[in-house]
């Protein structure tokens, strides 16, 4: 593995779905505005991107998308009245996500698809190797996924996916990578990738999960990717030819995560997530712990 890899700064974060799953919540409100505590889901994934030394973040966005660019945003008035006040706490705490990165938009118009999203952030990345983070997917902050991802990227070049082992049963609903061990503890090389499987289909039970750090290759894989599973341009798609074809982009490897991951996409584990990390906080968990202690052993 050579050193000669570029180092990455900029991550895409793809943020134009419907989030139908959580209708009526999100008729009017983007789905990742949906609060985990009390932060909305995005921040945490943008909280993730920065923690692994990306700084500069590209969110493809769509229509009903504002109050995404109005969080990352100053908001002026609202500083005015919490430093008239002299509440400085949650003064710091508004202007945390303002300061948090550089944000940069673009809209992706047609949803096409994953695979299409991505395409979208290309003039904006430009030829440098980058990341990619999917908003339903939150990655709990003590199990740092996006770094190791980083690492391997800057080692041996070209893409890295996240994977996780799933229950057989699970892995029609995600990408599936055919896997073959290399000299490292905990990160393979992906010879193949199928997006959603049919179960006797699957190549394993490797399951990506929305980090990806990718190879510019890949916008050119894009142009040429034809519409795949349900219809849609598939980064899964992409990453196969990649895959195929070490000549095109670099390799693909994958680094398998074992930590904390949850769903918010999913209703049960968005609840999850909230009990969990509430359950954790300093501030608000002694409280919170105690009382859910005596609701599930008292009123269940
Ligand atoms: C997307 C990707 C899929 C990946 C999943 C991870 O699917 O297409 O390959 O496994 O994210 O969350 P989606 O869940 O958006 O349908």
């Amino acid at each position: 593995m050579s050193e000669s890899h570029p180092r990455i700064s900029k991550a895409v974060i793809p943020a134009a779905g419907l989030g139908t799953r959580f209708l009526p919540a999100t008729k009017a409100t983007p789905k990742e505005m949906l609060p985990v505590v009390d932060k909305p889901a995005i921040q945490y994934v943008v909280e993730e991107a920065v923690g692994a030394g990306l700084s500069d973040v590209l969110m493809v966005t769509g229509r009903n998308k504002r109050p995404l660019e109005d969080h990352f945003d100053r908001n002026y008035e609202l500083e005015e009245a919490l430093s008239r006040k002299g509440d400085a706490a949650r003064l710091a705490r508004v202007q945390e996500s303002s300061d948090l990165a550089t944000m940069h938009y673009v809209r992706q118009g047609d949803p096409r698809g994953l695979g299409h999203a991505v395409l979208c952030a290309a003039p904006h990345v430009g030829e440098q190797p980058f990341a990619v983070l999917l908003g339903d997917d939150l990655i709990d902050p003590r199990d740092p996924l996006l770094s190791r991802m980083v690492d391997v990227r800057e080692r041996a070049g070209g893409s890295v996916v996240a994977l996780m082992e799933v229950e057989p049963s699970q892995v029609h609903l995600y990408g599936c990578a055919a896997v073959e061990a290399t000299g490292e503890d905990g990160v393979v090389r992906v010879t193949g990738l199928v997006e959603k499987p049919d179960p006797a289909e699957a190549p394993s039970n490797y399951a990506i999960i929305g980090r990806y750090v990718l190879d510019p290759a890949v916008f050119g894989i894009l142009r040429e990717t034809g519409p795949g599973r349900g219809g849609e341009i598939q980064l899964t798609d992409a990453l196969e030819t990649l895959a195929a074809d070490e000549a095109i982009g670099g390799p693909v490897h994958g680094v398998v995560f074992k930590g904390r991951r949850y769903d918010t996409g999913d209703r049960g584990d968005y609840l999850r997530a909230i009990v969990r990390l509430a359950c954790e906080r300093e501030d608000l968990g002694p409280d919170f712990r105690a009382w859910l202690r005596r609701y599930v052993t008292e009123e269940m």
